[in-house]
C-alpha cells in the first residue's frame, strides 16, 4: 500500500495535510518530527511530507527533523516551517522577514515544473510566516516567487526535494489539493489505489486473522462509530460478536428501541440489551456536581459491561471505535499539561481492568471517513449523520439534578429541536444541536393563567472537531417555531431561550 508520512513541527494544518493526501487516494500517517529515522524506514513511504508550524527555525530549541530525511532517497515536500527547515538542514539561509506574510498572496511562476502541471502562471495561495528562505542550499533552484517571497518554492529535481513557502492544504490556496496531486502522482509516482472498498477488505482480513474463532465484545451506543464498528465486525466475524447496548436512563426518546430495531432487527446482530436505567438513575439522585455526574456514569458503565461480559465467557477482544485524532502522537510545544475540562466518559478504561485485547479498525481514520465506510457497508443516512452525543448523555444537558420528571421535559423538548432543525434543513450542516434543561423557572402567562415553571436553552454550534465552536446563527423564524412548540406542546416548560456562546470561552455541552 502506498503511504505518506507526513512529520509533524506542530501546524494547526497538520491533519489538513493528511486528510488532503487521503482524498488523494493515498495512505497517509502523521509522526511526530522527532521519530526516529527507523520508524520513518520502517513504513517505507513513498514520500515525506514536512508539516508547517508556529516556531521559527532559527531559535534555539526549534524542533527538527533528522538531516538523513533527505538521504532516504524518497521524495519530500517541505511546507512553509518544513521548507525552512529543509533549507537550514542542508545550508540555505534562512532569515526573519522585515515583513510578515499572513493571508492570500499572489504566486508567480517562474519556471517549467510538474508540480504545476495544469496550473496557471499566476496564483492565490495562503501565506502565513514571519521566517523566509533567504539563500537556497546548493543543488537547489527557485521555480515560483512572491512579492515578499523571493524563494516562495524551490527544488531539487534529481532529489524530488521540494519547499513550498506557502500551505497548500488549506482551501484559500484554491489550487493546493492540485499542488499535492501533482508532487504525488506526478513527481513520487503514486497511483492511488486508496479507498474505502479496500480500506473494508483490508480490515476484514485483519480482524478475521487477528480474533481467530475469539470472541468479541463491542460496546454499541448507538452512534457513527460504534454503528459502523458493530457493521463492520459483523462481516468480518459474524457470530463471534456480541454487542452489549447500555440503557443508561439519560439516552434521547425512543433511543434504545431504534438501535435495538436496526442492529438487533436489521443487521442481525447479536445484541444485549441491558436496561440499567433504574440502576444509572439510583446512583444519580440528588447529584449536581458536573464532574461527580460524568465519574458516577463512568464508573457504572464500566461495571455493567465487565458483568455482562463475564456472563457471555470466554471473550478475549474488545473491539473499540477509537479514531485517528485521537491516537496522533502530535507534537505539542505548550509544554504544560492541559487541564482537566471534563472527564470524558469513553470505554478506554475496560480494556486494562478486564484483561482484554484491542480490536480497532477506525485507529487511521478520521470521523468523516468513517462515514464513508458506513455508507460503503450500507448504513442508513440516519445513522451515518447523527451528530456526535456525549457519553453522559442527557445528564450533561440537565443543568441540576437528573431525575425522571426533568429528564421526561428534555426529551421532550430535544425532540422538538431535532425535528425543526431536520426540517429546515440544518441537520448536517451544523455539529450539533439540542436542548438544555436549565434549573431556572420563570414567571409566565398562559391563557389566562400565572405559570412558574422551567426554561429550556437551546444550543447549536459549528465545529470541525468539537475542540472549538461557533454559535449557529439560525434565521429568527426557525428559533421562533421551535420556541412556540417547545412551550405549547412540552408540559412544564414556559420560556426558552438561545445560547449564543462560542466555544471557547463556552464549553459545547453545558456541564
Ligand atoms: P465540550 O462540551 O467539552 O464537548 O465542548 C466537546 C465535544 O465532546 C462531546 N462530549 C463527549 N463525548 N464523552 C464523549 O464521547 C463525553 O463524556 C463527552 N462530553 C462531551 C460533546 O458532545 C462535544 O461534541
Amino acid at each position: 500500500m502506498e503511504k505518506v508520512i507526513i512529520l509533524d513541527f506542530g501546524s494547526q494544518y497538520t491533519q489538513l495535510i493528511a486528510r488532503c493526501v487521503r482524498e488523494l487516494k493515498i495512505y497517509s500517517e502523521i509522526m511526530p518530527c522527532t521519530v526516529s529515522l527507523g520508524r520513518i524506514k520502517k513504513k517505507s513511504p513513498v514520500a515525506i511530507i514536512l508539516s508547517g508550524g508556529p516556531a521559527s527555525v532559527s531559535a534555539k530549541s526549534s524542533p527538527a527533523c533528522s538531516r538523513e530525511v533527505f538521504n532516504l532517497g524518497v521524495p519530500v515536500l517541505g511546507i512553509c516551517y518544513g521548507m525552512q527547515l529543509t533549507s537550514k538542514l542542508l545550508g540555505g539561509k534562512v532569515l526573519i522577514s522585515s515583513k510578515r506574510e499572513y493571508g492570500k498572496a499572489d504566486l508567480f511562476i517562474d519556471r517549467k515544473d510538474a508540480l504545476f502541471a495544469g496550473l496557471k502562471k499566476k496564483l492565490t495561495v495562503w501565506m502565513s510566516h514571519g521566517d523566509r528562505v533567504a539563500e537556497l542550499p546548493r543543488g537547489y533552484e527557485r521555480i515560483a516567487h512572491s512579492n515578499n517571497s523571493p524563494n516562495a518554492v524551490m527544488r531539487n529535481s534529481s532529489k524530488k526535494i521540494y519547499g513550498l513557502q506557502f500551505h497548500p492544504e488549506v482551501v484559500h490556496t484554491a489550487q493546493g489539493k492540485r499542488i499535492l496531486k501533482n508532487f504525488l502522482y506526478g513527481i513520487c509516482g503514486c497511483k492511488g489505489e486508496w479507498d474505502m472498498k479496500s480500506f473494508i477488505k483490508h480490515s476484514v482480513d485483519e480482524i478475521r486473522e487477528k480474533a481467530g474463532d475469539s470472541h468479541v465484545v463491542c460496546a454499541l451506543s448507538g452512534g457513527v462509530d460504534s454503528s459502523v464498528l458493530a457493521v463492520l465486525l459483523r462481516k468480518a466475524i459474524g457470530g463471534n460478536l456480541t454487542c452489549i447496548f447500555v440503557d443508561n436512563g439519560v439516552l434521547r426518546l425512543n433511543e434504545h428501541t431504534k438501535v435495538i430495531n436496526t442492529f438487533k432487527g436489521h443487521y442481525r446482530i447479536d445484541l444485549k440489551f441491558i436496561d440499567a436505567r433504574k440502576r444509572f438513575l439510583d446512583k444519580l439522585k440528588g447529584v449536581t456536581d458536573p464532574e461527580r455526574k460524568r465519574k458516577i456514569i463512568g464508573n457504572e458503565f464500566i461495571k455493567v459491561f465487565e458483568e455482562e461480559t463475564k456472563k457471555i465467557g470466554n471473550v478475549k477482544y474488545l473491539a473499540q471505535g477509537t479514531l485517528y485524532p485521537d491516537v496522533i502522537e502530535s507534537v505539542s510545544f505548550k509544554g504544560a499539561p492541559s487541564a482537566t475540562i471534563k472527564s470524558h466518559h469513553n470505554v478506554g478504561g475496560l480494556p486494562k481492568r478486564m484483561k482484554l485485547k484491542l480490536i480497532e479498525p477506525f485507529r487511521e481514520l478520521f470521523k468523516d471517513e468513517v462515514r464513508v465506510v458506513g455508507a460503503e457497508l450500507g448504513l442508513p443516512d440516519e445513522i451515518i449523520w447523527r451528530q456526535p452525543f456525549p457519553g453522559p448523555g442527557l445528564a450533561v444537558r440537565i443543568v441540576g439534578e437528573v431525575n425522571s420528571k426533568r429528564l421526561d421535559i428534555l426529551k421532550k423538548a430535544d425532540v422538538i429541536v431535532v425535528e425543526e432543525i431536520k426540517k429546515a434543513g440544518y441537520y448536517r450542516k451544523v455539529w450539533q444541536s439540542f436542548a438544555v434543561l436549565l434549573p431556572v423557572k420563570s414567571v409566565g402567562v398562559m391563557g389566562d393563567e400565572r405559570t412558574y415553571d422551567n426554561t429550556i436553552a437551546i444550543r447549536a454550534v459549528h465545529s470541525r472537531d468539537g475542540m472549538t465552536a461557533d454559535w449557529v446563527k439560525f434565521p429568527y423564524e426557525l428559533l421562533g417555531v421551535m420556541s412556540n412548540r417547545i412551550i405549547n406542546e412540552v408540559k412544564g416548560v414556559n420560556r426558552v431561550v438561545y445560547d449564543i456562546s462560542s466555544k471557547p470561552p463556552g464549553t459545547i455541552e453545558w456541564e
